[in-house]
């Protein structure tokens, strides 16, 4: 079947004992049990929930995984990825990875004895270089959050089977849609759902997909051990949202394309940074991996004056950590998502006090320029 007629059908049957088109929200913590040893699939919400089950197929299916578990968060997704590791284990993360994943690692997985380190994945000869007798998982964001940097997850995929390492890849950018990272060879794909799967700003929540058998055992055995797996009613409305995934995402494209296009001409502009344009260092990488660009930019206005500037002069942009959503969203990475990074640290990886990211939502694109124009004018 097509991506499309699987998003609205794998894991979202008709409810067998009424009709019912839309599964209903299972808002129970206990199941009663016939008899002492049987039950009907389900025991306690925190192991698993039919909300949660159907979720988990549903994007299993749509990225090509053998499983999916389901979090209360991208950041609680992440983090149960890294449990797979043991105290003296080195991970290899890409350089400008989101500011959660930067903090959790340097912060505190740190104390459990794992070991980290920051390097330019889009560069095959630099992860080459620092690689470590001790390296288990090369961690890539594709594209970065928020500078847009591409990595070819198929070469990096080679090298990490090569050395028997496992790859794992931050799809929340470019949603299943876009972007399938386990068919170029990656072994685990997170995604914060929070964004596009859900789309609609509604809900919190995170999932790993995983390709083998043996870490989607240990995956689930530490979701319903420490008990972050994603309650009914956020299940139910990711489910909801990823129905219109496949025509959201075409209009996110369509939309964020012709934002960077015409941010790209801007007099108040220094830079945009946008995979879809010819000028990206990695324009080619991302036509060769990607279905299309998606809605997720920066562009630098060369100082945080400035950048304040346009952020508190825009009306249909909100001013809003977050992004993936109907709505278009605006941001400071330096002052918000990417707080938590130290400044020398964000500015060699180009988060610059000017740069502003954008997520393009679907509204009448006329409307995001007029909008952003007005803004830059008032520089
Ligand atoms: C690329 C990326 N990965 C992971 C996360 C963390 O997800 P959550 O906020 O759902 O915990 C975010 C959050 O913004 C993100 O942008």
């Amino acid at each position: 079947m097509g991506f499309s007629t699987d998003a609205i059908h794998v894991g979202q049957e008709p409810d067998p004992s009424t009709g019912s088109i839309v599964a209903p929200i299972y808002q129970t913590s206990t199941y009663v049990q016939p008899a002492l040893g049987e039950n009907k699939g389900y025991d306690y919400a925190r192991t698993n929930h039919p909300n949660r089950k159907a979720l988990e197929r549903t994007i299993a299916k749509l990225e090509g995984g053998t499983a999916a578990y389901v979090f209360t968060s991208g950041m609680a997704a992440i983090d149960c990825v890294f449990r797979l590791l043991r105290p003296g284990d080195h991970t290899i993360l890409s350089r400008a990875v989101y500011g959660g994943v930067y903090r959790l690692s340097t912060q505190f997985l740190v104390q459990l004895g794992l070991e980290f380190s920051f390097t330019d994945t889009s560069c095959l000869e630099t992860i080459q270089r620092d690689l470590r007798p001790n390296t288990k998982m090369i961690y890539v964001e594709t594209p970065t959050n928020p500078t847009m940097i591409v990595t070819d997850i198929a070469a990096v995929a080679k090298l990490a089977r090569e050395k028997n390492i496992t790859l794992v890849v931050d799809n929340t950018f470019m949603s299943p849609y876009l972007q399938l990272p386990l068919s170029h060879g990656a072994h685990i794909v997170v995604h914060s759902m929070t964004k596009y799967l859900n789309g609609h700003s509604d809900c919190v929540g995170g999932a790993v997909i995983l390709s083998r058998k043996e870490d989607a055992e240990k995956i689930y055995f530490l979701q319903r051990s420490a008990g972050a797996g994603l309650a009914p009613m956020d299940c139910f409305l990711v489910s909801r949202g990823i129905k219109t995934l496949a025509v959201r995402m075409e209009r996110h494209d369509a939309n964020g394309m012709a934002v960077a296009k015409h941010l790209e001409g801007h007099a108040k502009v220094k830079h945009v940074i946008y995979p879809g344009l010819a000028a990206h260092p990695q324009h080619a990488v991302a036509k060769k991996q990607q279905r299309g660009f998606g809605a997720m930019l920066s562009f630098d206005v060369g100082s945080l004056e400035a950048a304040r500037s346009v952020l508190n002069n825009v009306k249909i942009c909100s001013l809003a950590e977050s992004l993936g959503g109907v709505e278009t969203l605006i941001s400071l990475p330096a002052l918000m998502t990417h707080a938590s990074m130290p400044k020398d640290v964000r500015e060699q990886i180009g988060i610059t006090d000017g740069l502003i990211r954008l997520s393009v939502g679907i509204e009448d694109v006329e409307d995001i320029i007029a909008d952003l124009d007005y803004a830059l004018a008032k520089i």
